[in-house]
């Protein structure tokens, strides 16, 4: 008996089938009335446009702590960092006087990161501004507004411009390295009052030996004017200050471990966990008969 009833014919369970996707007593639809699927309709619509909505707004509430001109996390400790050109890998600047191809890819680096300094294009992008004062520009109600930068002219590099001495001294074993501070937006540094950048030998005993060094602009000033610098997109034309040092009578074949820092009133530059803080470390290393 039992066995025969679960027998069905092709035909019943088609009947079956028929009656499943639409049930003309009971007017259901897969099992379903028309109002139940419309609350089921409903439900998901309510949830997901729920689900929708709040992923809207939580894009939204962390879109408004977003300034595009300013990146969210800023390797800032409050200190700018200290970089040097040319640059190498390990800060080490070794070459032979009488081996041209030991030296020549400094000098390739430093004509460069020089070129957006040429008086000329200096000139054609930049203003000449007031020296000794900040060079503030306000929105003044218009979101990024573009800012101008102040000229920063090669020339004032002297013998480290590379213009007159197409080597920066290299060829002469009294060789130039360029020293910046890294940008930092919206800081105004050295709070109102002159900064320069000085550098010495590491360690003092050494200092002899390392020779008289000239700097330009004299001093190793930098002058206010250079800042605030207002992050890339509003100030594309911004070139940041530089100081060069020329070694002068460096004694040959000795590593020479150097150490410029910057000499402003809000920049520390003793920070112990990071050494690139307000100060830069190299090595200089002049080989020659
Ligand atoms: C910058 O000036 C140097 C020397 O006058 C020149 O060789 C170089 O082509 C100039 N670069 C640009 C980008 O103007
Ligand atoms: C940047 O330099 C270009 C080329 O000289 C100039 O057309 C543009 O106005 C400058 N932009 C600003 C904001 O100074
Ligand atoms: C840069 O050089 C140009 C042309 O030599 C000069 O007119 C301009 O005043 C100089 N700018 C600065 C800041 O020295
Ligand atoms: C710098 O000094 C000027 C003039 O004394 C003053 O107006 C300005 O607020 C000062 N700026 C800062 C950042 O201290
Ligand atoms: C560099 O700056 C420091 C502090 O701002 C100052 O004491 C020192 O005299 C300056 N050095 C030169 C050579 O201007
Ligand atoms: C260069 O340094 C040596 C010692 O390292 C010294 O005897 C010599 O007088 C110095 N020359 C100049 C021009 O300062
Ligand atoms: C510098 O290079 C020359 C020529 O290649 C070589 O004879 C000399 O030994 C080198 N000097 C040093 C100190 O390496």
């Amino acid at each position: 008996m039992a066995v025969e009833k679960e027998k069905k014919t092709c035909g019943q369970l088609m009947g079956e089938w028929k009656e499943f996707v639409w049930n003309p007593r009971t007017h259901q639809f897969m099992g379903r009335t028309g109002s139940s699927w419309a609350l089921i309709l409903l439900f998901y619509l309510v949830f997901y446009g729920f689900l929708t909505a709040l992923f809207t707004l939580t894009m939204w509430v962390m879109l408004q702590t977003v300034d595009p001109n300013i990146p969210k996390y800023q390797d800032r400790l409050a200190i700018p960092g200290m970089m040097i050109r040319p640059k190498t890998e390990a800060l080490d600047i070794t070459y032979n006087v009488t081996n041209t191809e030991s030296w020549e890819n400094y000098v390739k680096m430093l004509n460069g990161f020089l070129e957006a300094y040429n008086d000329s294009r200096q000139v054609a992008n930049n203003e000449f501004c007031p020296p000794g004062r900040y060079f503030v520009q306000p929105d003044n109600g218009v979101m990024n507004y573009p800012k101008r930068a102040c000229q920063f002219n090669r020339t004032m590099l002297g013998s480290c411009s590379g213009l007159v001495d197409t080597t920066y001294g290299y060829r002469e074993g009294r060789p130039c390295i360029l020293v910046k501070m890294n940008r930092v937006i919206n800081f105004f540094a050295g709070a109102n009052k002159t900064m320069n950048i000085s550098c010495a030998a590491k360690k003092e005993e050494d200092a002899l030996k390392l020779g008289d060094i000239e700097m330009f602009p004299a001093n190793g000033n930098i002058d206010l004017m250079y800042f605030p610098y207002y992050g890339k997109r509003v100030h594309v034309n911004y070139t940041q200050p530089v100081v060069a040092v020329k070694f002068l009578n460096l004694t040959a074949n000795f590593d020479h471990n150097v150490e410029c820092k910057i000499n402003a009133a809000n920049i520390a530059t003793n920070d112990d966990r990071d050494k690139f803080a307000g100060r830069v470390s190299f090595k200089i290393r002049v080989d020659r008969e």
